[in-house]
């Protein structure tokens, strides 16, 4: 049900950045993003917020562990199941 798709860190960047140069609002990123130094260059180049999916999905507490530095990097491995298994009662990592 779920196809596999080439997964790249920052994904969305390049479009981001035309959507941000060509506003004027703040604009937030999302898309890929797996580490505090991921977010910390999203922020230096003008990105005014920084937003995860499935990094918190696989561990909700994931911000708050980059933060403290037990983590460095996401786990995710990108199988997107998490999409296919959501439901009303939500969504989890379903991977291993
Ligand atoms: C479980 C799940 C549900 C999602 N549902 C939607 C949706 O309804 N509409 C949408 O535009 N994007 C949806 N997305 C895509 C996310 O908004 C986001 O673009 C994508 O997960 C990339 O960010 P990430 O690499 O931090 O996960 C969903 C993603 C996940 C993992």
């Amino acid at each position: 049900m779920v196809q596999r798709y080439r997964f790249e860190p920052l994904f969305l960047l390049e479009g981001a950045r035309r959507v941000r140069d060509a506003v004027r609002m703040p604009v937030g990123y999302l898309g890929g993003v797996l580490s505090l130094e991921h977010a910390d260059s999203l922020i230096a180049e003008g990105f005014a917020f920084v937003q995860l999916g499935r990094a918190t999905i696989r561990d909700p507490d994931f911000v708050n562990n980059l933060a403290s530095g037990k983590v460095s990097v996401s786990d995710c491995d990108h199988c997107n199941r998490c999409v296919a298994a959501m439901s009303a009662d939500g969504v989890e990592c379903v991977s291993p």
